[in-house]
C-alpha cells in the first residue's frame, strides 16, 4: 500500500485544517441554541455533569475511533465501513453503519436547518434595532410571530438549505478551511462578551447556580440519555461526519490529540453559552424550560441592553448562522461522498438531489411549530420525534457501533498503526475505555431508559 493514501475527495492542508473543520462541525447550534434549553429542561446542574462524564468518557474515546477509521478506508462512511471490515476478514455488512449514518444525517440536518433558518431571521431585526430596550414579552412576541408563519419559516429553511449545498457543491476543502479560521475565534469572542454582561445582569449568581450545582434527584432516567445523546450530537458523533473527516486528515497528523482539541473547544463554547444565557433567564424571570425558543427569548433581552447591542447583536446572529452552516456541511458530506463514489454522478448534481429531499423533510419541523403543533406521537411534536430518534437513539448505536467495530472487529496491530500514538500508556487507556467503559455505558444508559434495570 502506497505510503501517501489520500481520499478521492481531497484532503485537508493539515493538521490545523482538520482541526478548524472539526470544531466547524462540532460547534454549532448544538451548543449554543440545544445546550442551553436541554439543561434548561433537565434541571441544570446534576444534568451537566452527566454530559460532561459522557463527552470524557464515552465521547472522546468514540471521536478517536471514529476518525481513525475514516482515515484508515479513506472513503465515504458506507465504503470505508464496507473496505475496512473486508480487509479486516469481517463481514461486509458492516457498512450498514454507513447507512444508518446518512439516515441519521438526513433527519437533523431536515431541522438543524430551520433552526439555522430561526438565526438568520434574527439578524436583520438585531441590526435594526428591534431589540432596544425590548421587554420579555416583546421578545417572546417577536418569537411566536416567526414561529407561527410557515411562510417565514420555509423562506429561512430554504435560504440555509440553500447555503448549505452550495458550499458542499464546492467540495467541503474549499472555502470551509478559510472561513472555518476567523468564524471560531469571532464566535468565541462573542460569547465572551454575553457572558461578561451576564456577570453584570444581577442574576450571574443564580445562573451559575442553576449551571453547576447538582441536584441529582432532578435527574430522571431519560435526562441522563438526553445527555448522552447531546455528547453525541455536539460533538458530531455516531453517523460518519467526523469519520469522513477523519478521511480527508493526513497520514501523519495525532489522531487522538486533535480529537482531544477539538472535544475540549466544544465543551467550552457550550459552557460559555449557558453562563451567558441563565443569568438572563433569571434575571428576568423566564422559564429555565422555555424549550428550542430559549436562546431566542433570551439573548435578545441582553442586545437590547448593552452599549452598541444593535451592532454585536446582529454580529452575534450571522455568527451563529455560520456555524451553524459549517455544521450542516458535515451533515450532509458523507452522502453526497457515497453518491459521487458509488453513483459517479457529480458533486453538484448530488447535492442538488440530496438537499431537495432534506429540505421537503424540513417542512415537517416547520409545520410542527405551527399548522402541526397539536399533532403529536407519544406527546412528542415531528420536531422533537425526529431529534429524539436521530440524537438520543440513532447516534448513541451508531456510536457504540464505531466503538466496537475499532477494538472488537479491527485487528489491535492495524488500529495501533492509524493511531500511532507515541506513548503506549494513553494507547492502552484509550483501548481499554473503547472495548470495555463506553460500550458497557452506551447499553447501560439505554437499558435504564427501556426501564429493566433501574440504577436510581
Ligand atoms: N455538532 C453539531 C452541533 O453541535 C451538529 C452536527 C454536525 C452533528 N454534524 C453532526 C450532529 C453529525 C450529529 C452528527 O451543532
Amino acid at each position: 500500500m502506497a505510503i501517501h493514501r489520500e481520499s478521492i475527495h481531497g484532503q485537508w492542508s493539515n493538521r490545523w485544517a482538520f482541526i478548524l473543520a472539526a470544531t466547524g462541525s462540532a460547534v454549532g447550534l448544538g451548543n449554543i441554541w440545544k445546550f442551553p434549553y436541554i439543561t434548561g429542561e433537565n434541571g441544570g446542574g446534576a444534568f451537566v455533569i452527566v454530559y460532561l462524564l459522557c463527552i470524557a468518557t464515552i465521547g472522546i474515546p468514540i471521536m478517536i475511533a471514529e476518525v481513525m477509521i475514516g482515515r484508515h478506508g479513506r472513503k465515504s462512511p458506507i465504503n470505508t465501513m464496507r473496505d475496512t471490515a473486508v480487509s479486516e476478514g469481517r463481514s461486509p455488512h458492516w457498512q450498514l453503519l454507513g447507512w444508518s449514518g446518512v439516515l441519521a444525517g438526513f433527519f437533523i440536518l431536515s431541522y438543524y436547518s430551520v433552526i439555522a433558518g430561526w438565526a438568520l431571521s434574527y439578524i436583520y431585526p438585531a441590526g435594526a434595532g428591534s431589540f432596544n430596550s425590548v421587554t420579555a414579552d416583546g421578545v417572546a412576541s417577536i418569537f411566536n410571530n416567526l414561529v407561527s408563519s410557515p411562510e417565514s419559516l420555509i423562506v429561512w429553511h430554504s435560504l440555509f438549505m440553500i447555503m448549505t449545498m452550495a458550499v458542499v457543491a464546492r467540495g467541503v476543502k474549499e472555502g470551509l478551511e478559510k472561513a472555518v479560521r476567523y468564524l471560531m475565534p469571532a464566535l468565541f469572542a462573542l460569547l465572551l462578551l454575553l457572558v461578561g454582561y451576564a456577570m453584570n445582569s444581577g442574576a450571574f449568581a443564580e445562573g451559575a447556580k442553576f449551571l453547576f450545582e447538582p441536584d441529582f434527584s432532578k435527574l430522571t432516567a431519560n435526562s441522563v440519555l438526553v445527555a448522552m445523546g447531546h455528547a453525541f450530537f455536539t460533538l458530531s458523533l455516531g453517523m460518519g461526519a467526523i469519520m469522513i473527516y477523519g478521511s480527508y486528515l493526513p497520514q501523519d497528523a495525532s489522531i487522538a490529540k486533535t480529537s482531544i482539541t477539538v472535544a475540549i473547544a466544544d465543551t467550552v463554547v457550550a459552557l460559555l453559552a449557558g453562563l451567558a444565557i441563565f443569568p438572563i433567564v433569571f434575571a428576568n424571570q423566564l422559564e429555565t424550560a422555555a424549550g428550542p425558543g430559549l436562546i431566542f427569548q433570551t439573548l435578545p433581552i441582553a442586545f437590547g441592553q448593552m452599549p452598541g447591542g444593535s451592532f454585536f447583536g446582529m454580529l452575534f446572529f450571522i455568527m451563529l448562522a455560520l456555524a451553524a452552516w459549517t455544521s450542516a456541511i458535515s451533515l450532509i458530506e458523507p452522502a453526497v461522498a457515497w453518491l459521487i463514489e458509488n453513483k459517479g454522478i457529480s458533486r453538484a448534481r448530488a447535492c442538488m438531489w440530496f438537499g431537495l429531499a432534506t429540505w421537503l423533510l424540513g417542512l415537517g419541523t416547520v409545520f410542527s411549530f405551527n399548522i402541526w403543533s397539536e399533532v403529536t406521537l407519544f406527546g412528542k411534536t415531528f420536531f422533537e420525534s425526529l431529534d429524539y430518534l436521530a440524537s438520543n437513539i440513532m447516534l448513541p448505536l451508531g456510536g457504540l457501533a464505531i466503538a466496537i467495530f475499532s477494538v472488537w472487529i479491527m485487528h489491535t496491530q492495524t488500529v495501533r498503526n492509524e493511531l500511532a500514538m507515541k506513548n503506549e500508556f494513553s494507547f492502552k487507556v484509550w483501548h481499554f475505555l473503547t472495548r470495555y467503559v463506553t460500550p458497557v455505558a452506551v447499553i447501560i444508559v439505554f437499558l435504564n431508559v427501556v426501564g429493566i434495570i433501574k440504577l436510581s
